[in-house]
């Protein structure tokens, strides 16, 4: 199979450097408007011309940002046939539009992956629209299956995952950057306060993932009678720490289903 990647940006990259590792992708080919060459990523063909890429993938992806889809979709429409998919990556544009921009002639899924694709960790959900068949639907998972986990989901959803797992890692750095402040403040050196930070981090959500636990009787279990820990956790109450994550994820939910009229 050939994968084509039309928006070699930051998004692009990151599935471009997972890709390789799927058994059936063959070759990779990548646009960028200037066809700048990617020296970390000696893999990836890399041109301008979307339509040639059109032509000789398989599987297109779109990664260009929300606004400039159309132009794109349109720009390779004559070249697409029923055997190929797009997998439309932009917030906020949805499988009936890229479709009706493409002249209907080919299958379309969108996705909506998170930037720790680029290391084999990310959270892609995909909606593959009532058009595309299981065997389309189960190959686009299993490519992302090769970038982290996937998780099918129903389309009018997409805007709330984009702001849960979409945007989520931009959440986690403020955390770590936070608490990695608060070890310098201690006296922790600063690589010292990243690493407890983020292994932490990693390992909590591990713990989330490997059970099913409810995330509530996780905390219950390491917060002791009179212990410190509940005084860390009053601070957090006191400073609405759920409050304002859930007031971030649904504002960036919100903004996206607004993208495509904006430069986002
Ligand atoms: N970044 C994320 O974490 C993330 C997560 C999930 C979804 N997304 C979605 O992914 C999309 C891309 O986001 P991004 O952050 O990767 O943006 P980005 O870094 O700005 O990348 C966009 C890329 O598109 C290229 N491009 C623009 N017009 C093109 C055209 N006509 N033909 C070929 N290439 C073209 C640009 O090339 P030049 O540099 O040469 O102009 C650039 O390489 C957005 O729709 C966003 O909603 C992003």
């Amino acid at each position: 199979m050939i994968v084509g990647i039309i928006g070699l940006g930051t998004l692009g990259r990151a599935i471009a450097a997972g890709l390789r590792e799927h058994a059936t992708v063959r070759a990779i080919h990548g646009t960028n408007r200037r066809a700048a060459p990617l020296p970390d990523h000696p893999h990836v063909t890399v041109g301008s011309d979307n339509r040639t890429l059109a032509e000789c993938a398989d599987v297109i992806v779109l990664c260009v940002k929300p606004f400039q889809v159309e132009s794109v979709a349109r720009e390779i429409a004559d070249v697409l046939t029923p055997e190929k998919m797009i997998v439309t990556c932009a917030a906020s544009v949805s499988i009936a539009q890229v479709r009706a921009w493409t002249g209907e002639r080919v299958q379309v899924i969108r996705a909506m992956p998170n930037m720790p694709c680029r290391i084999g960790e990310g959270m892609t959900v995909l909606a593959p629209g009532e058009q595309a068949t299981e065997q389309h639907a189960a190959l686009v998972e299993s490519l992302f299956a090769t970038l982290g986990r996937t998780a099918i989901i129903d389309e009018r959803l997409m805007d709330a995952a984009t702001g849960i797992s979409g945007c989520g890692p931009a959440y986690a750095y403020v955390i770590i950057e936070s608490l990695s402040d608060a070890g310098v403040k201690l006296g922790l050196p600063r690589d010292v306060a990243r690493l407890l930070v983020a292994q932490t981090i990693m390992g909590s959500a591990k713990m989330v993932l490997a059970s099913d636990t409810h995330p509530a009787a996780l905390k219950d279990e390491v917060t002791t009678p009179a212990g410190c820990t509940i005084d860390g956790l009053m601070e957090l109450e006191e400073g609405r720490l759920r409050h304002t994550l859930l007031r971030a994820a649904v504002a960036a939910a919100t903004r996206s289903a607004t993208l495509t009229s904006g430069q986002g």
